[in-house]
């Protein structure tokens, strides 16, 4: 398996398993097979609710001897609810217990959008805790303190855009190790890639896929399905592999981290199998070439008329 080296000095395996949407009662299959087949990073988090059962699968496949602990990679990530420095060792642990691990490989803060504290979902305007109250630059600052307590080994954050990061870093002086966001030929990010790559930030894809089994609420009417595209298609069976192996090759090629969901066995083999596939130039440039900046995954729709949370726009 492939890895990078984060700015931290520890070791990433450059393909994970993705655990968003992964529903109960076969998310712990889901992972057995997957660390069975040889993939050595499990993507979670808490907000998922379903890092019990994902921990589950990596115990068993622990206890069974089919990985040790030492040789897998686990990440996870900080609910907006926990933002408030002194929650955020709260929040990691309530992420350990149910992963049944004593550390987490990496800990990224999931959003740069705070939630009042116990408002794990927010359903009214005050349950936001505007940034002018409640900094990311703190959040981040504590969550570098759980590496000194042994709790993470590297800290990173998800969903920042460029002048996001600029300002962490500017703040807190520290260079996250990794920035997690949605990454897929529709939604290719170059400026933001570009960006991490100078920092040394590194970036894992997800969303790899397009996300089709989003809930139908988080949907946009005529939404573009990633794995329907034609060029992707026929990209694909030039290629010789699937579309979704396409979009991987993709992803790897790029020198992103890449995480598709699967909880189908065949389709995490055959995503595995991703891992040792080149893109040719002709397909690289084919995809390169169906960017319309659509996302599929954005918070946008949780903020309300008289709240757009931190600007005009989110992603600004
Ligand atoms: P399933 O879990 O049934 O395999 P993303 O990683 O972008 O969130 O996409 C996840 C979606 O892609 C899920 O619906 C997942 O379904 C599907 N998927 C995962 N791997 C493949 C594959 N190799 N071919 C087609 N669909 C896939």
């Amino acid at each position: 398996m492939k890895t990078f080296t984060l700015n931290d000095g520890n070791t990433i395996p450059a393909f994970g398993l993705g655990t968003w949407k992964s529903p109960k009662g076969e998310v712990r299959e889901a992972v057995k097979e997957a660390l069975k087949v040889g993939y050595r990073q499990i993507d979670a988090a808490w907000i998922y609710q379903n890092e019990q059962e994902v921990g589950q699968g990596i115990g068993e496949s622990i206890e069974k001897g089919v990985v040790s602990r030492e040789e897998i990679f686990v990440t996870s990530k900080l609910w907006n609810t926990f933002h408030a420095p002194e929650d955020v060792e709260k929040g990691c642990r309530e992420t350990l217990s149910a992963l049944g691990l004593d550390y987490i490989d990496l800990y990224l803060m999931h959003w740069p959008i705070a939630f009042k504290p116990g408002k794990s979902q927010h359903k009214e305007v005050e349950d936001f805790w505007p940034l002018s109250e409640m900094p990311f630059t703190k959040t981040f600052e504590a969550m570098l303190a759980l590496r000194e307590k042994g709790l993470a080994k590297s800290v990173g954050v998800s969903n920042f855009t460029v002048s996001k990061l600029e300002k962490l870093i500017a703040e807190s002086g520290t260079i996250p190790a990794m920035n997690q966001v949605e990454l897929h030929p529709y939604n290719p990010q170059n400026e933001l890639l570009d960006y991490c790559q100078d920092k040394g930030i590194r970036v894992t894809a997800y969303s790899p896929l397009g996300s089709g089994d989003r809930p139908d609420s988080m949907k946009q009417k005529d939404e573009p399905p990633l794995l329907e595209n034609k060029i992707v298609i026929s990209t694909a069976e030039k290629e010789g592999v699937s579309p979704a192996q396409l979009l991987i090759g993709w992803a790897m090629d790029r020198g992103t981290v890449v995480i598709p969901k699967s909880t189908n066995a065949g389709r995490i083999a055959q995503n595995l199998e991703a891992t040792s596939y080149s893109i040719s130039p002709a397909a690289k440039a084919a995809l390169n070439g169906i960017d319309i900046c659509y996302r599929y995954v954005s918070p946008e729709g949780w903020f309300f008329p008289s709240v757009t949370y931190e600007g005009d726009s989110f992603w600004a």
